[in-house]
């Protein structure tokens, strides 16, 4: 059905985009490639302007600029948790774009997994949500592909079904098709993946600007997009599911975070473990306080989990920084 014709000034929609305003030897642009991004209005360019000229600065320092620059850092987490419905700011993290988000996110799961153990992703993925999954071949990982049906391009749930096992760790799937614009059913495909204890994680670059994102409607455990897609700057925007990052400590504290503590006050909670943050080699940041074990709200941590979050919490403790 061809939705209702809104009623939009075109002209002081285009005002607020200055790019739509260059002229290039002397005629006006026009821009075809937008899977490149979009441009971005007068306001993001007064934002991004304002924090350079009035709070750039490291995080955790105990001067004014670095505290506002931690404050914005908080206000745009909460704003990203608002943009998702996610539970808490806490579950959000930024990083460059989705595709190395999903490679960070990647390698600190693979190191949990034994060969043998499987991921599931399918046959209407973004390369960027196929070569990070791809690439844990290398250690053993079996990286399994669920069908789409033709002509009409849609994922083809049974076969998704077919393809879970018990080996199942992750179904990488995307909430919509940027080549073809088909929207899988994404809560049946959690409660598939859930129903073998794997975890789901969602490409919403392409959905993102199109529609609204409800990562507790979906039931995904992670869920990532980028705003450089919907008129923001260029960054990757991950979701995880509140205990994924449980048990984390600061993993960049350095020297701004000593000068909290010696302003009595503790490292700001943009510094904890992520992986948009290094993180040390020995342990996951991803999998501490929580295993594959069953449903994502009712899975419970293992102990081998809670030993991983104390090791991890020892080896992120700003002492060993
Ligand atoms: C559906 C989808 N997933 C992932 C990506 C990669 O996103 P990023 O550039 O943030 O890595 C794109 C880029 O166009 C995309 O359309």
């Amino acid at each position: 059905m061809i939705p209702a014709a809104i009623d939009l000034d075109l002209q002081s929609v285009r005002r607020q985009f200055p790019a739509l305003g260059l002229r290039i030897d002397g005629r006006p642009v026009v821009y075809l490639d937008n899977p490149a991004g979009t441009q971005v209005p007068q306001r993001v360019i007064d934002r991004t302007t304002s924090y350079w000229q009035t709070m750039n600065a490291n995080q955790g320092g105990v001067f004014a600029t670095s505290e506002r620059s931690d404050a914005l850092m908080l206000e745009v987490r909460a704003a990203a948790a608002a943009f998702v419905n996610a539970d808490s700011p806490e579950e959000i993290v930024f990083g460059p774009n989705m595709t190395t988000l999903t490679f960070a996110v990647s390698r600190a799961i693979a190191r949990e997994l034994r060969a043998g153990d499987e991921i599931l992703v399918t046959r209407l993925e973004h390369d960027g949500n196929v070569s990070p999954w791809l690439a844990l071949q290398e250690q053993g990982i079996i990286v399994r592909f669920a069908d789409i049906k033709t002509p009409e391009c849609t994922l083809d749930l049974d076969d998704l079904r077919r393809q879970l096992t018990a080996r199942t760790r992750l179904v990488a799937v995307t909430h919509a098709s940027n080549v073809v614009g088909t929207i899988p059913d994404l809560p049946a495909v959690a409660s598939a993946a859930h129903a073998v204890g794997a975890w789901m994680w969602v490409d919403a670059v392409h959905y993102g600007p199109h529609g609204s994102i409800d990562v507790q409607a979906l039931d995904c455990d992670f869920l990532v997009c980028s705003s450089y897609k919907f008129y923001g700057p260029h960054l990757g925007i991950l979701y995880g599911v509140a205990n994924c990052w449980s048990g984390c400590g600061p993993t960049r504290s350095g020297r701004p975070a000593t000068s909290c503590r010696a302003a009595g006050r503790p490292a700001p909670r943009t510094m904890r473990a992520s992986p948009a943050c290094s993180a040390p080699s020995s342990t996951s940041p991803i999998l501490a306080g929580r295993r594959w074990s069953g449903g994502k709200r009712s899975r419970r941590p293992c102990s081998e989990s809670r030993r991983t979050s104390r090791r991890w919490r020892r080896a992120c403790s700003p002492a060993s920084n």
